[in-house]
């Protein structure tokens, strides 16, 4: 079973993946968590250069580093550990190139992402994306004071960002939304009925 966690920062995914593998494992389950981008070392030179702030990329340098650590990772851990029947959990995938290059950056077409995150997912999707939802306005609460380059984007970045995860929401099936402002054991509730009615553990 392949499970995406997406959502602009602060939004909880952390805490939520961490709770959901807790309750995986107890029931038995063989899970793996990475981030994406990271993981493999590969993976995690290419975040950071991705997150240095010192760096000035450009757009479409910035969509390809995404792809090519997700491609890394793709490879060496999510697509082995699939094949051994574990269930492999993603602090973010390729959804959030779609938000973040896609609809906040406009680096290239929303047709052209897509083409880009068949290849750089080899061609698997996930089973189940959570969409940890909140707004900016909540989101600049929780967010942390050091900022990484992406973070350093904007307001109205951040505003189209949003706007794309909620349409790719309405869009795609396997999206599974939470109000990511709700008490953090509700959200695990709603996250957890939803996967266990889904995969029967
Ligand atoms: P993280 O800190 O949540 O691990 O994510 C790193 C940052 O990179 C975060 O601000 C979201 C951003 N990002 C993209 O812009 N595109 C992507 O494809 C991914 C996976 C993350």
């Amino acid at each position: 079973m392949f499970i995406t966690f997406e959502g602009i920062d602060g939004s909880g995914k952390s805490t939520q993946i961490e709770k959901l593998r807790n309750r995986l494992e107890e029931k038995g389950a063989l899970v793996d968590v990475y981030r994406d981008p990271g993981g493999p070392v590969v993976s995690e030179q290419i975040r950071e250069i991705l997150l240095n702030p010192d760096f000035e990329i450009n757009s479409v340098t910035e969509l390809l580093l995404f792809s090519a650590a997700r491609s890394q990772l793709m490879a060496e851990n999510v697509l082995p550990g699939l094949k051994e029947g574990k269930v492999v959990i993603l602090d973010r995938f390729f959804d959030s190139t779609t938000a973040y290059q896609g609809y906040g950056r406009e680096s290239v077409s929303l047709q052209e992402i897509h083409n880009l995150n068949t290849i750089a997912s080899h061609k698997r999707k996930p089973d189940v994306t959570i969409y940890m939802k909140l707004s900016l306005t909540d989101a600049k609460q929780r967010m942390a004071k050091i900022k990484d380059r992406m973070e350093l984007s904007g307001d109205e970045f951040f505003e189209k960002v949003i706007a794309g995860y909620n349409k790719l929401a309405d869009r795609e099936d396997r999206f599974f939304t939470v109000d990511a402002t709700e008490p953090v054991s509700k959200v695990h509730k709603r996250i957890w009925k939803h996967i266990k009615k889904r995969y029967e553990y």
